[in-house]
């Protein structure tokens, strides 16, 4: 996979190509639908107009993954997403002369992921990592992960921490992939379901073994 940072061609193996730069106003509304998508008990903390706030905040970064790609949309999908009437009318008359159903709309391009971080003097916190359901398995958490562990490294972060479900193997393989250890657990963290949180850690960014093992996981992904 060719990978860039902010604004390389990003080739998955699915051919999604896709682009990792920060959030811009823009790409709010989009970020919400993710957000309540990938943490339906969480979303509720993190509103629509705290992405907004984030933007003018100095120590928050938030990027996203953004396809070029057109997505068509069915009826179910733009329900669950719940598209608004405005970007469904804009929509709908791109895909007025083409074969598809009334109901469907044609996307021009979108965010299918989103990494946010909190620095704090030397530490990061990653508050917020997720990919689109119908794009995962296909690299873009990892390359998202990638970009807010360089963002990160570039703002003189030497620890980088995170809170993950304790029943969140997934997110938690990703983690460990990457050099996060287990650090600490934080009881009935989330409020939703009383579940408790893993606190995971890379303790320093400078490490020797850290920084030949992000290298390697680097040169990986460029097979792609
Ligand atoms: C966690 C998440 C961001 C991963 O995104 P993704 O784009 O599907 O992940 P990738 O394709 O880049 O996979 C990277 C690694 O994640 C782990 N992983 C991803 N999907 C997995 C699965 N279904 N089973 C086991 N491990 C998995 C693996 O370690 C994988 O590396 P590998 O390909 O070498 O096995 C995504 O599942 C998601 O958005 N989940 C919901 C939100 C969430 O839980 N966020 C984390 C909050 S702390």
């Amino acid at each position: 996979m060719f990978y860039s940072i902010w604004h390389g061609k990003i080739q998955t193996m699915r051919e999604t190509s896709y682009n990792i730069r920060p959030m811009i106003e823009a790409d709010i509304a989009e970020i919400s639908e993710i957000d309540k998508e990938a943490f339906p008990g969480e979303s509720i903390f993190r509103p629509f107009s705290s992405f907004k706030s984030d933007i003018n905040n100095s120590s928050v970064h938030y990027s996203v993954a953004y396809s070029n790609e057109p997505e068509i949309l069915r009826t179910e999908e733009i329900k669950s997403r719940k598209i608004s009437w405005f970007k469904r009318l804009w929509q709908h008359r791109k895909s007025e002369s083409s074969e598809l159903k009334s109901t469907d709309l044609v996307t021009e391009g979108h965010i299918i992921g989103f990494v946010g971080l909190w620095i704090m003097l030397d530490e990061a916190h990653i508050t917020a990592l997720a990919t689109r359901n119908n794009y995962r398995r296909q690299g873009i958490g990892e390359a998202l992960l990638i970009s807010a562990i360089e963002t990160s490294i570039s703002l003189g972060s030497q620890m980088i921490t995170l809170e993950v479900r304790i029943s969140n193997a997934i997110a938690q393989a990703l983690y460990l992939k990457y050099g996060f250890i287990i650090v600490g657990k934080r009881i009935r963290y989330y409020s939703d379901n009383n579940e408790d949180a893993l606190l995971m850690s890379i303790e320093s960014t400078n490490s020797v073994n850290f920084k030949s093992q992000f290298r390697k996981l680097k040169e990986a992904d460029s097979h792609f």
